[in-house]
C-alpha cells in the first residue's frame, strides 16, 4: 500500500475523531468520513508502519445505519461527521469510543454504570463560532470542509437555535452591505442567552472596524442585545459597539451572566441534565474544589449545597462573570489563577470533593497529582475528550480513586465529539 493507491475497505467500526477502521494487508487503515459497516473506496493518504490514513471516495456498499442527511450542507462542511448516521447509532457509536479509550488506557469497566443521555439534533446550539472569508467582496461565512482549509458557505445551520440563526442571518445581511468597512472580519462568534432575550455578536478582525461603519453595522443587527469586535492576537481587548455583550441564563439558584468570549456550555437543551449529573457524586459534600470553573455554572448550584467553594478559571472573561455571578456567596472563592498555579493553595482548604471540567486536553497528570495530594475522597470529572479522560482517570487510579460510574452526554449530536462525567471515589 502506498500514497495515492485506490483501495476497497470493508469498515469493522468507528473510532474517535469520526473516522472508520478498516484492515487491509495486515494495516489498520483509518478512513475519514467512512462509518461502521460501509464498504468504501478511498484513496489512501498516509502510510506509516503500523497503520495508513485514507480519504472516502465513495460508499460501495452502506452500513445499515446509514441514512440520507437531514442537512442540506452535510455532504461537504466538516462541522457534522455523524449527519449521514441514524441518530441511535451515532449514541452507539460514541458508547463505544468511550469504552475503547478507556480500555486503551486500562481503566477497568467492570461494575462501572454506563449511562447514555441523547440531545435534540436541532436548535440545542446556543454558542456558534463561523469563519470568514471574502470572495470578490461578498462574505462567505460558515465552517470548514473536513480535512481542508475550504470555507463551506452555510446559509443554514440546522444546530443553531432560532435566535441565533436569525443573528446570523442578520450578521450575514450586514457584512454583505457593508462589505466595503468589514473586509477585515475574519471570525464571528455568536451566542444567545436560555433567558431568550440576550444574544450577542463579536467579529473578529484583522483591522479595526472605523466607528462609522461600526454604528451603521449596529442598526443592521437589531437581535443583538450586544455587539462588538475585536482584534487578533490572543488577549486582544473587546471593543464595543453596541448594547452590552453579556448574555443571561436563568438557573434554579440564579441568573447567570456570562460574557460572549467567556466559555459557557453550547448545548442548551441538556443543561440541566448535565448540571444534575456533574453535581451528583458531589451530594452532602461540605468542602468542595473546583476546577476549571467558567462563568460557574456549576459553581452556582454548589454554592447553595457546600461549607466552602473554591472555583478556579483562568480565562479573565469567564472569571469576571464567576466574580460576578458569585458575589453573594461568601463562603465561595471565585479565583482567576491557571489550575495548575493554584494547586498550592488546596491543602490549607481541607477539600473532601472536587468537579474538575478541563477542557479537551484535560487536567494532565500535574494537576491529577496536586489533586490525589489533597484530602479529596470522591471526585466528578467532567469530560469533552474521551482520550483525555481515559488518560487521567488511569492516573487517578493509580492514585487510589475508582471509577464509579460513567455519564455519557450527548452535548454534540452529529458531530464526533461527545462529553462523559466520570464519578471516582477513594
Ligand atoms: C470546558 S470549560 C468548563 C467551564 C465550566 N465548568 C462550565 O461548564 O461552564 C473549561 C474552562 O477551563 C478554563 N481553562 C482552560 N485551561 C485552564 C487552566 N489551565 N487553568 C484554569 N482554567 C482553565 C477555560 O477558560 C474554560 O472556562
Amino acid at each position: 500500500m502506498k500514497p495515492g493507491d485506490r483501495v476497497s475497505l470493508q469498515i469493522e467500526k468507528g473510532v474517535y475523531r469520526g473516522r472508520g477502521l478498516a484492515r487491509s494487508g495486515g494495516r489498520v487503515v483509518f478512513v475519514t468520513g467512512a462509518l461502521p459497516g460501509d464498504r468504501v473506496r478511498a484513496r489512501v493518504d498516509k502510510v506509516k508502519r503500523d497503520f495508513a490514513e485514507a480519504a472516502l471516495e465513495a460508499v460501495e456498499e452502506p452500513g445499515s445505519a446509514r441514512r440520507e442527511p437531514p442537512c442540506a450542507h452535510a455532504a461537504r462542511c466538516g462541522g457534522c461527521t455523524y449527519q449521514p448516521l441514524e441518530y441511535e447509532a451515532q449514541l452507539a457509536l460514541k458508547r463505544d469510543v468511550l469504552v475503547e479509550s478507556l480500555s486503551r488506557a486500562r481503566v477497568p469497566l467492570d461494575g462501572v454504570d454506563l449511562a447514555v443521555t441523547g440531545s435534540p439534533e436541532e436548535g440545542w446550539r446556543w454558542r456558534a463560532r463561523l469563519h470568514v472569508e471574502w470572495e470578490a467582496g461578498r462574505p462567505v461565512l460558515g465552517f470548514r470542509e473536513e480535512g481542508s482549509h475550504a470555507l463551506v458557505d452555510v446559509e443554514r445551520c440546522p444546530q443553531l437555535t432560532p435566535g441565533l440563526a436569525r443573528l446570523a442571518d442578520e450578521v450575514r445581511s450586514a457584512l454583505a452591505a457593508e462589505a466595503a468597512g468589514l473586509r477585515g472580519v475574519e471570525e464571528l462568534r455568536l451566542g444567545e442567552g436560555g433567558d431568550g432575550a440576550s444574544r450577542a455578536a463579536v467579529l473578529n478582525v484583522h483591522r479595526a472596524l472605523d466607528p462609522q461603519t461600526a454604528s451603521r453595522l449596529a442598526a443592521r443587527v437589531p437581535s443583538a442585545s450586544g455587539l462588538g469586535w475585536q482584534g487578533a492576537g490572543p488577549g486582544a481587548p473587546f471593543v464595543r459597539i453596541a448594547g452590552e455583550p453579556y448574555l443571561f441564563t436563568p438557573r434554579p439558584h440564579g441568573v447567570l451572566r456570562s460574557h460572549v468570549l467567556s466559555f459557557f456550555q453550547g448545548n442548551g437543551a441538556l443543561l440541566d441534565v448535565l448540571e444534575a449529573t456533574a453535581l451528583a457524586p458531589l451530594a452532602g459534600a461540605r468542602r468542595v474544589l473546583e476546577l476549571y470553573s467558567g462563568a460557574g455554572l456549576f459553581t452556582l448550584p454548589l454554592a447553595t449545597r457546600a461549607e466552602h467553594v473554591r472555583a478556579v478559571e483562568g480565562a479573565p472573561w469567564a472569571a469576571a462573570d464567576a466574580r460576578h455571578n458569585l458575589a453573594a456567596f461568601g463562603h465561595v472563592q471565585a479565583i482567576e489563577a491557571a489550575v495548575e498555579h493554584d494547586a498550592p493553595e488546596w491543602a490549607r482548604g481541607r477539600f473532601d470533593a472536587a468537579l474538575l471540567d478541563p477542557p479537551r486536553a484535560g487536567a494532565g497528570p500535574e494537576v491529577v497529582d496536586a489533586l490525589a495530594r489533597t484530602r479529596v475522597a470522591r471526585v466528578a470529572y467532567v469530560s469533552c475528550d474521551p482520550t483525555t479522560l481515559a488518560r487521567d482517570l488511569a492516573r487517578l487510579r493509580e492514585h487510589g480513586f475508582a471509577l464509579r460510574s460513567l455519564h455519557l452526554l450527548d452535548l454534540f449530536p452529529d458531530t464526533f465529539h461527545m462529553e462523559t462525567v466520570a464519578a471516582l471515589e477513594r
